[in-house]
């Protein structure tokens, strides 16, 4: 079959970075081709290229057999190109329809035709089934149904080509579901995606054949009914990947962290959390499963002394830290993890030293009599980038310009560095790649065999399975039941995270 799109050795640097080194990739038509790579990869950098955002340095693009010259986006979309980007390029107080004709010449120029455009906008989403109402400006429209208007305004524009940057990662599980049912119905049609993604499970489901880049090269391109999510970890990440952790045998110690019926309301003044009772003992995991938005946050909160607890205690190695001030609790040697680690975790423009040494800077070893002992900063901040495998050219970069895989790294080695005897960990791998999750969690399971008591409180449910010894489900602010890793039941598991007890409280068997 003659490919669609062809890419022969493209090449793109930057200051500093080849970002596509000799790349090589085939666009079949009708088919939906991830491009897999870890953050960094090269990715977004070649369809850029594709996209004429940016010039190749050299290489040759090939559209329908014949090379093609594209030095715009406007070259691309008239070629047949589409391109939704990871952050949505549509003008909030536009409506839908204007946001998709904008930029097109009107069929009645110098007039704006509105009104047919929006009849039109309206049976092309039918045809394809992405439900929308043109007529409404965009600002008012919920992410995955702004994703939706641009995924409408490429095929308004005849799109043969549809690239999707990571579309996935602003969805909720459900919206990505209806997004396949599309791509899937955009494949019936002889349409052909270029899917970005770094999850291995979803490239797997939605693809045809998969492209893996690692460090600006392309690894192979396999067909996904030949290859494994194993396979795909191994080439993304260059080396085995464990996505299973072993983890030495439990030997739990005195109680570290005890909640005793804790009550807290959330921010809008409702009871986020209904009297939680639990124990984290030194050296074990316990992992908090839940749906998102069910007192996890607050739980994390009242811990870190940064929500009021309005009844029960609080205790941290037998000591009442209810409702204390929060360098109090840190100081009695309890490490956070912080489910957002931009705005709570890091201090971006910083240097990733300074971010390395943040809570300790003020005491011994790191200043002594009010001075930075700077020697000791610079081999400690060496030795934390090298020993956590933080991939940086030096320690004085600020740290918003690292991946989100190795801001958490950073996050992750100032924490563990104060020995903390206990670590509240939340969300600790959302957004990274396969080896930044390996790597985190791996550390994670090192701390606890040293002794460290965790509380890993997660919404991937396979997360708190593969690292969790004990496992407490949460459901609106309540702990609906504890169980040791070894005997939890996935199914059961589900059912309370789904707010259904009786049937485990009176152990009859659940009929179906
Ligand atoms: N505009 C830019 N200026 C400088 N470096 C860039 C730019 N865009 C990307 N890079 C660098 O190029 C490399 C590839 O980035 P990118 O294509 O965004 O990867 P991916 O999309 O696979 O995560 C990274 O090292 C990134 O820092
Ligand atoms: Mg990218």
């Amino acid at each position: 079959m003659e490919s669609l799109l062809r890419l022969e050795k493209i090449c793109k640097t930057f200051p500093g970075v080849v970002a596509n080194d000799h790349v090589d990739l085939e666009i079949l038509p009708g088919e939906i081709h991830a491009l897999l790579g870890e953050n960094g990869a090269g990715k977004t950098t070649l369809m850029n290229c594709v996209y004429g955002v940016y010039r190749p340095d050299s290489g040759t693009i090939y559209w329908k057999g014949r090379p093609v010259e594209i030095h715009q986006a406007r070259d691309a979309i008239a070629l047949g190109i589409g391109m939704v980007h990871q952050h949505f390029m549509l003008v909030p107080p536009l409506t839908v329809a204007e946001n998709i004709i904008l930029g097109l010449p009107s069929p009645r120029e110098p007039l704006l035709d509105l009104k047919s455009a929006s009849r039109q906008i309206r049976e092309l989403a039918q045809s394809y089934g992405l439900p929308i109402e043109p007529d409404v400006p965009v600002w008012q429209l919920p992410v995955g149904v702004q994703q939706r208007v641009e995924i409408l305004k490429a095929l308004y524009r005849q799109a043969e080509l549809l690239i999707l940057d990571e579309p996935t990662a602003v969805l909720t599980p459900g919206e990505v579901e209806e997004l396949f049912k599309v791509l899937r119905a955009f494949k019936e049609k002889g349409l052909s995606i270029i899917f970005i993604s770094h999850k291995l499970e979803e490239v797997m489901t939605i693809s045809d054949r998969i492209t893996v880049m690692r460090a600006g090269k392309v690894v192979d391109t396999l067909p996904a009914s030949r290859t494994n999510p194993r396979e795909l970890a191994r080439m993304m990440v260059g080396r085995e990947v464990f996505l299973h952790i072993e983890k030495p045998p439990c030997t739990p110690g005195e109680v570290v962290l005890e909640l005793e019926n804790v009550r807290a309301q959330s921010d809008r003044d409702l009871p986020a959390l209904k009297g939680i009772s639990l124990q984290v003992r030194a050296g074990e995991i316990v992992g908090i499963a839940g749906v998102d938005g069910n007192g996890q946050t607050e739980l994390a909160e009242v811990i870190a002394g940064l929500r009021r607890v309005t009844e029960g205690r609080i205790r941290v190695l037998g000591k009442d830290i209810t409702n204390c001030m929060p360098k109090d609790i840190i100081d009695l040697g309890v490490a956070f993890v912080p489910p957002d680690r931009q705005h709570m975790g890091l201090l971006l423009d910083f240097t990733v030293s300074e971010n390395l040494i943040g809570k300790s800077f003020d005491r011994p070893p790191f200043s002594r009599y009010g001075f930075l002992q700077r020697r000791f900063i610079e081999n400690f901040c060496d030795g934390a980038i090298r020993s956590c495998d933080i991939r940086t050219p030096h320690a004085q970069v600020p740290v918003k310009l690292l991946s989100g895989g190795n801001q958490q790294k950073v996050v992750l080695a100032r924490e563990l560095s104060l020995q903390p005897k206990l670590l509240v960990a939340s969300q600790p791998t959302r957004g990274l790649d396969v080896g930044a999750t390996e790597y985190i969690r791996r550390q994670m399971v090192e701390a606890r065999s040293a002794g460290t008591a965790i509380l890993l409180i997660s919404t991937e449910l396979d997360e708190v399975l593969s690292l969790s010894d004990r496992i407490a489900v949460i459901y609106e602010g309540e702990i609906m039941g504890i169980m040791s890793a070894a005997e939890a039941d996935l199914q059961e598991i589900g059912l309370l995270m789904a707010g259904s007890r009786a049937h485990v409280a009176t152990g009859t068997p659940q009929t179906a």
